[in-house]
């Protein structure tokens, strides 16, 4: 009897152990979830570990102060991570080069964020200031790098077109460091707000001007490349980024944290199914979402971003390894140039303030309604929940009367969103200006509920 169980127990195992043995060919999401946090850590470390811990001598302080962690998170937008990370906030992580251990960024530095008392994957960092932490972090290790780009204009947001450009002049087509004969169009003003990921599984194509199949994964891994990256090592983490694209195809969409009025709500859905849902879709059971992209013209948003991705770039681009990533339909992913901007999902748009690509309208209250938007405004940048404008549904904000002194040191004057600057305006996309303030107000409390 003990002899059969064990056979049994010892085929078990063996079955066991040949399923285990096959999945490192089957994407994980498990193991996505992991690596858009740095494990495996795929960059190599860019400062020193103790660059971090030393962060106040930026600050002009002469000795560590108390509440360090605390004026780390609101002078840069970090968020203390949930998992073990060596005393790290989310988004950097520790990582082994040849020169011993040191820090690098990951995914979720620009990829998950903060708001009403919760910290979410997946939610765009709507607080990060990644200028300053890159330009603080270089300091304190006295790097003599100088990069010839700068990285974002104001907090929150990302230029993800510069980085890109200076990247790839180090590299041909195929990602050798040999340097090449072709140089992408460097862009000015970009400004962009992380999209957040819940949205990807309802999209068939991604990112704002919706150029990308959402199928595609080479793309992000322009991610890993720092010329400290060999060809080599990037290529043999495709199957990373397998698992990355399914831990993001697999995010659900935070539910709203406050009382939701039920009976208006109910209103609310009428009224955004007659004037929103060709754009936006619907939602529940049978919700079904158009991904419409809308020309510049009837948008009316800022044309920065999709006039950055000029063809030019997107000839280079597609001949490069990135877009030689085969489709179901043995084609390729490329990207494309799209005429605008894509209507995005709008499950969980209570936490995905503030609106538009470029960040500049705080509140979903502001978005339907664009005589209310303010020009020049600020905020906490912190997220707990009385941060949150339950009413407007967004970001509390303080309204200015003008944009921000010359003078001001470069990282407050990133605290200031001034709407008149070029990539920043926060025109557009009027189509609830024709709502009374009781189907506004019905229409915000049914998105509550998205
Ligand atoms: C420095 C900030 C930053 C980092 C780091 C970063 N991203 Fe992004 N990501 C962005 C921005 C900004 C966009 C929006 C780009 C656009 O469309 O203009 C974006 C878009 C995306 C999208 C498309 C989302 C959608 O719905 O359209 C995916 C997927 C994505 N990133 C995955 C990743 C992965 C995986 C990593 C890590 C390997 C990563 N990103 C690292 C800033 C970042
Ligand atoms: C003609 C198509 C169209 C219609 C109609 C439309 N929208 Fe939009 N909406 C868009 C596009 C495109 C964007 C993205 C614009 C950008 O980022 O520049 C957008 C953005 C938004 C955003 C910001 C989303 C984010 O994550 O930044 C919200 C909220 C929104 N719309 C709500 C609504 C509501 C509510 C209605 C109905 C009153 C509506 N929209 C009608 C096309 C439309």
């Amino acid at each position: 009897m003990r002899v059969r169980i064990g056979a049994f127990a010892l085929a078990a195992i063996l079955l066991v152990s040949a399923g285990l043995a096959q999945e490192p060919g089957k994407p994980s999401a498990q193991r996505g979830a992991l690596a858009v946090r740095g494990q495996p850590a795929m960059n190599p470390p860019t400062w020193p570990i103790s660059a971090f811990a030393d962060l106040w001598q930026q600050w002009g302080e002469s000795e560590k102060p108390a509440d360090f962690d605390r004026r780390v998170r609101e002078r840069y937008g970090l968020h203390p991570a949930a998992y073990e990370n060596a005393g790290l906030p989310m988004g950097l992580h520790q990582a082994q080069g040849s020169f011993g251990k040191g820090l690098t960024n990951d995914c979720l530095l620009c990829h998950a964020g903060g708001v009403a008392g919760q910290s979410i994957i997946g939610l765009g960092n709507s607080a990060l200031d990644l200028q300053t932490l890159f330009d603080d972090l270089s300091a304190q290790s006295k790097l003599p790098i100088k990069l010839p780009v700068q990285l974002s204009y104001v907090r929150g947001t990302i230029d993800p077109v510069n980085p890109v450009t200076f990247l790839m002049t180090f590299r041909d087509l195929d990602l050798n460091l040999t340097g090449n004969d072709f140089q992408l169009d460097y862009s000015k003003d970009v400004v962009s707000d992380p999209p957040a990921w819940w949205h990807l599984k309802r999209k068939t194509t991604r990112n704002w001007t919706g150029g990308v199949n959402v199928n595609a994964m080479r793309i992000d891994m322009v991610n890993l490349l720092t010329p400290l990256n060999s060809p080599q090592h990037i290529k043999k983490h495709e199957t990373t980024f397998a698992d990355i694209h399914a831990f993001v195809m697999s995010i659900e969409a935070p539910k709203y944290p406050f009382a939701i009025d039920a009976t208006l709500a109910e209103k609310g859905r009428g009224l955004f199914n007659e004037t929103c849902a060709r754009c936006h879709g619907t939602y529940g059971p049978d919700g079904k979402y158009p991904n419409k992209i809308v020309a510049l013209d009837t948008i009316g948003t800022d044309p920065t971003l999709a006039r950055s991705l000029t063809g030019k770039n997107i000839e280079i681009l597609n001949k490069t390894w990135f877009a030689q990533e085969k489709n179901a339909d043995g084609g390729w992913y490329t990207i494309a140039k799209t005429p605008g901007y894509q209507a995005p999902p709008l499950d969980g748009v209570w936490a995905t303030a503030p609106y538009f690509h470029n960040a500049s309208v705080p509140t979903v209250y502001q978005v339907l309604d664009s005589r209310s938007r303010p020009r020049v405004f600020t905020r906490s940048f912190r997220w707990e929940k009385e941060d949150y404008d339950t009413e407007k549904l967004g970001w509390k904000i303080t309204v200015l009367d003008r944009p921000p002194d010359a003078e001001l040191p470069p990282h407050e004057r990133r605290r200031i969103y001034d709407t008149s600057l070029p990539g920043r305006s926060n025109a557009g996309h009027t189509f609830g200006d024709d709502l009374t303030a009781e189907q506004r107000q019905a229409v915000i409390e049914y998105l509550k509920t998205l």
